[in-house]
């Protein structure tokens, strides 16, 4: 892509924008999350959308990253209330930059832009969930300034009892 990685840094991309997806950047979202995780998964996509991208918008957040209007990727982020008995806060529960776009600022774009959304709704709280062993996510979200919070993650297997 021609954005070119010859940015030395990302605020100097000035036709970077980030705008709420569209029906029409589903096809992109999905083929970017197939060729990150080897399963192509549209119908999945094309749902998240459906319920993130068009309703309930002033606390449902579909964004896509933009320059020169080429695809770079997306986040996606919800308001929750009360679960867990856990005061309101924003998840962000994806987020994807393409490939030949990382490293230039898209992803940090795109947090800025959810958290921007999260606090205009009177939100004061960030969360999100990865895997222990996601070094490359895990480095991005310290360098934004997420730190270890104060619950647990539990699980079973359920089988045959
Ligand atoms: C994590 C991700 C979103 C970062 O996007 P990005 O546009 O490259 O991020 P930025 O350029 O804004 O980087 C911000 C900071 O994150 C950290 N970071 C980003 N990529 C990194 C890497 N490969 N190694 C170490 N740190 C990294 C750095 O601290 C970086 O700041 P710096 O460039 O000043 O060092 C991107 O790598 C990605 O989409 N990865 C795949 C995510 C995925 O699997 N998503 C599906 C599940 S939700």
């Amino acid at each position: 892509m021609a954005v070119a990685r010859a940015l030395a840094s990302p605020h100097e991309d000035a036709a970077l924008s980030i705008r709420p997806a569209r029906a029409e950047d589903i096809a992109a979202v999905s083929e970017l999350d197939a060729a990150i995780t080897g399963l192509a998964k549209p119908a999945y996509w094309r749902d998240l959308f459906e319920r993130y991208g068009t309703r309930r918008q002033d606390q449902r957040f579909f964004l896509v990253a933009e320059s020169d209007g080429e695809f770079l990727g997306f986040a996606i982020g919800e308001i929750r209330a009360w679960e867990f008995g856990a005061p309101p806060c924003g998840w962000l529960f994806a987020i994807d930059v393409k490939p030949d776009a990382r490293l230039t600022g898209v992803g940090t774009a795109l947090f800025h832009a959810l958290c921007e959304r999260f606090r205009a709704a009177g939100i004061d709280k960030l969360r999100t969930m990865l895997a222990r062993d996601n070094h490359l996510m895990l480095s991005f979200f310290r360098s934004q300034g997420m730190m270890a919070g104060p619950s647990i993650q539990l699980e079973m297997a359920l089988d045959d009892p």
